[in-house]
């Protein structure tokens, strides 16, 4: 019996988010048990950026970080389902994906669980970086993408009224846990793991998501796009990770050896400025 974990981004009780997580649960053929997170339902804290969690293997916040942790690690595959507010995710995921500092310990419980990503949007091609971000954070949590889709639905429960919906959580379903497709390069998105958001670097282009890097090629005034792994990317392996933790432990190393020198220099900055509130 596998244990699917479905990660609601929305703040929407029984809105497109948690539906679609929903329908997609009736059509994965494995025998499966469906467990759900709303995440603003979790007290989620903001990270301090003390990096307590790298150095003494825990947070210092108090909240329900490890509930989210503990659902996912029991987790065998997961659906992410987050709407899209002003052109990215709802802020609910970065939110956890800004304390996943806490996950490098014991990074082994989570990697390369297969995970599906549902954007929900309210009008079609209005997506903007949505589907990048969620991308990023799937590979954060360090969970292996198996599929991905766009679904269009505004009002609170509209996605049952779309046949198109009800047609790509059918294909969603059997995608869980079937054997991941190869990415059949199209010239337009990263062929190795599917992002569409790239950034110009020196001498081509770099995914956003994986960090690889590749060329920009224009044939017969077409562009079309080639991304070659390359041994950057610190989100999607095991070894990436304990490299990233390494050089997260020799910075803070470097920072408590000149602490007492930036201690001072900052200093001569506390009462520049008026808090209008705070401080
Ligand atoms: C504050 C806000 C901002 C939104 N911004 C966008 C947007 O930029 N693009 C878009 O396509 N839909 C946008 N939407 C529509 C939602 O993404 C859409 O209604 C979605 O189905 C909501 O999912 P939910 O029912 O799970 O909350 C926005 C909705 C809200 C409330």
């Amino acid at each position: 019996m596998k244990n699917v974990l479905g990660i609601i981004g929305s703040t929407r009780k029984m809105g497109n988010s948690e539906l679609a997580v929903k329908m997609i649960g009736r059509h994965i053929p494995e025998p499966h048990s469906l467990s759900l997170l709303r995440i603003s339902d979790l007290d989620v804290k903001l990270c301090l950026g003390c990096y307590r969690c790298i150095e003494k293997g825990c947070c210092v916040q108090d909240d329900d970080m490890e509930i989210f942790l503990d659902a996912l690690a029991k987790a065998d595959g997961v659906i992410l389902a987050v709407p899209v507010y002003f052109f990215g995710p709802i802020c609910t995921v970065k939110m956890i994906v800004d304390r996943l500092c806490m996950m490098y310990p014991r990074f082994e419980k989570f990697i390369g669980k297969p995970c599906l990503i549902i954007t929900l949007l309210g009008v079609k091609g209005k997506d903007g970086y949505t589907s990048a971000a969620l991308g990023s954070a799937a590979m954060t949590m360090g969970l292996d993408i198996v599929g991905e889709a766009n679904l269009l639905a505004g009002g609170k429960g509209e996605i049952l009224a779309g046949e198109e919906n009800h047609k790509k959580t059918i294909e969603l379903g059997r995608m869980l846990f079937s054997p991941k497709k190869e990415i059949i390069p199209d010239g337009k998105r990263c062929n190795i793991c599917g992002s569409q958001a790239f950034k110009f670097i020196e001498d081509g282009v770099e995914c956003l998501v994986c960090q690889n890097q590749g060329k920009l090629i224009s044939e017969d005034g077409r562009v079309t796009l080639i991304i070659e792994k390359v041994a950057t990317s610190e989100v999607n392996t095991l070894n990436d990770r304990n490299h990233h933790l390494g050089f997260l432990m020799e910075k803070q190393g470097d920072y408590h050896i000149n602490r007492e020198k930036i201690k001072k220099m900052r200093r001569e900055f506390v009462n520049d400025g008026t808090w209008i509130k705070g401080r």
